[in-house]
């Protein structure tokens, strides 16, 4: 496939979410600052984009995403001189500050959102959707994301406003103009700033069906989810546009779409030529754990459908742009834990996990914590848990019969907060987070798995990932690892996951054996080096023959140069 090459494509990302990263100020919250002090530590992983989840002056009923004002940075982080500091200090280092664009809703506490409040027949509610009750009733049935009728009534009158999300997220009103332009005007207000572009938070659901119709319910409390109003990928498609047009592309932005479950033949609209965005995430592993009816019944991973699936989403990507590929993100529980079989959740398995992630077509995101393979934690009552999902999700598990331990164990599995827990950086009280009381819980087992630790250990997830990143991005391999095809290998082996890497002048292999005992593939090709294993010995034998035998071990992942 040919296509114009653009500043991004090459580039590994990193998301931080800013709460948890690193706090300097004893608040207990992570900050700027300690954002800042972390950049070096950034570099040398090898990292050139920096996602930064919302840093907006919010109330944080969701951690951030209900934003009270797009231009102000939340006291609790610091300032704006912070901010402004913080980017100079990434373009320092060639790297490129990424926002979080919470367009879809904002906070009731938004000045917009209040005025709409204090003048319901106002030029400010129509930002917003207000709509008139049936019968005593709100105006259709559907089920916010985070539980609960998507209509609050508006206090004083016969109308709802509707919301998505949390009540406290109202939904903005993509059919004004007038809020289109204060929308685009924030946006080029931070490029102008000089931010490189956003990741587009909850996106596809401006395109939903205003008409607001009632569906058939899916669950015991009568109503239906919301996501069955997204309908139309047209006439999402056109606002999407539109934003483009008078935002990002004037500014040769990068942009990252959270896009859930598009028809496969509406990829290109997104990620093709004139996409609308540079790339979207590629969240199909994550989505094999979508329950029916919630968290509770969602189906175990498998990993024979992981793995077909990650294949088909790679040859349907590479047909037109390229996606972003990430093991966890701060919805998502920690890769490891649930990408990995129990004899796997070794130093030995996170390598290997990480490795078929990484080299995969596409942009890697890691996730603050991955590179030293952080996990899922377990707590003993959903008084510990912050998120406002997971506390939706367990009253929902318990609903459906599970009991208070059964519940909590699915949200031990399942929950956000599983990767909102503090970076751990070291063996010292509070993991080195904070010298005060954390926001969130540390994960107790920050003393075996830490930044400190693994700095001094050459063996260590840290140094690997470090090993990893490098490779990928070597001028012996950029090329290959960037504009390759993605070619699918011993498909039909059990437990063993690979892929070629290829191009006109390189193909490399990525091998690597998820089962518990030995694997075994005849090779295809000569090999005639080993990039990159996470054995802690290479194997004494590092070239071979097409047609010879290779074994693997349990979690033995090998980049394999071929001939
Ligand atoms: C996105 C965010 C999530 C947030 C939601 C509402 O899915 O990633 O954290 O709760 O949108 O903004
Ligand atoms: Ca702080």
């Amino acid at each position: 496939m040919n296509m114009e090459r653009k500043w991004w494509h090459d580039k590994t990302a990193y998301q931080i979410y800013p709460k948890s990263f690193l706090d300097t100020n004893g608040d207990g919250i992570g900050d700027l600052r300690g954002i800042i002090s972390k950049l070096d530590y950034l570099e040398e992983l090898g990292i050139d984009i920096i996602w930064l989840s919302p840093v907006y002056k919010s109330p944080f009923v969701d951690q951030g995403y209900d934003i009270a004002d797009y231009y102000a940075i939340a006291e609790e982080f610091g300032t704006m001189e912070d901010f402004d500091e913080l980017l100079a200090e990434t373009k320092k280092r060639g790297m490129y500050l990424v926002m979080d664009l919470v367009i879809n809703h904002c906070s009731d506490k938004h000045e917009w959102f209040q005025k709409a409040l204090a003048d319901p027949d106002g030029e400010y509610a129509d930002y917003f959707y207000f709509r008139k009750g049936k019968n005593g009733n709100p105006p259709s049935n559907c089920r916010s994301y985070f539980g609960g009728n998507c209509w609050e009534p508006v206090p004083g009158t016969d109308k709802y406003y509707f919301h998505m999300f949390a009540k406290e997220q109202p939904d903005l009103n993509w059919e004004n103009p007038k809020l289109l332009n204060e929308l685009y005007t924030m946006i080029n207000w931070w490029l102008d700033k000089g931010v490189a572009g956003f990741r587009i938070d909850a996106i596809v659901n401006i395109g939903k069906n205003t008409a607001f119709p009632s569906y058939k319910p899916d669950g015991p409390d009568g109503l239906a989810g919301c996501w069955r109003m997204i309908d139309s990928m047209e006439r999402l498609g056109n606002l999407l546009q539109e934003l483009k047009k008078n935002t990002f592309d004037k500014y040769n932005a990068f942009t990252v779409g959270e896009v859930f479950s598009i028809e496969e033949d509406a990829l290109a609209q997104f990620i093709g030529e004139n996409g609308h965005f540079s790339t979207i995430f590629d969240f199909s592993a994550h989505c094999l754990s979508d329950g029916e009816h919630g968290w509770y019944d969602a189906p175990p991973m498998e990993f024979d459908r992981w793995k077909k699936t990650i294949i088909n989403a790679q040859l349907e990507a590479q047909k037109c742009g390229f996606k972003a590929n990430i093991i966890e993100n701060h919805d998502e529980p920690r890769g490891v834990s649930r990408f990995l079989p129990d004899y796997a959740q070794t130093a030995a398995g996170v390598k290997m996990l990480g490795t078929v992630n990484i080299l995969l077509r596409g942009i890697p995101f890691l996730y603050q914590g991955q590179e030293i393979g952080m996990t899922n934690a377990v707590w003993n009552s959903i008084e510990e848990y912050d998120d406002i999902s997971t506390k939706d999700q367990y009253q929902i598990a318990r609903t459906a019969g599970l009991s208070d331990a059964e519940a909590l164990e699915v949200c031990g599995k399942m929950s956000r907060d599983n990767a909102r827990t503090p970076v751990q950086w070291s063996d010292t009280e509070n993991a080195g987070f904070t010298t005060g009381t954390p926001w969130m819980k540390v994960n107790s087992n920050y003393p075996e798995i830490n930044v400190a630790k693994q700095e001094q250990d050459e063996n260590s997830v840290l140094h690997y990932y470090r090993r990893l990143i490098a490779l990928r991005k070597s001028d012996a391999y950029r090329e290959v690892f960037t504009y390759g095809s993605f070619i699918p290998a011993y498909e039909h082996v059990p437990n063993v996951m690979a892929y070629y890497r290829a191009d006109g002048e390189n193909r490399v292999l990525v091998v690597a054996n998820f089962g518990n005992g030995a694997a075994e593939i005849t090779l295809e090709y000569d090999v005639k080096a080993v990039l990159l294993t996470n054995r802690a010995q290479l194997p004494a034998q590092t070239a071979w023959h097409a047609k010879e035998t290779l074994t693997l071990d349990s979690c033995d992942v090998m980049v394999l140069e071929c001939v």
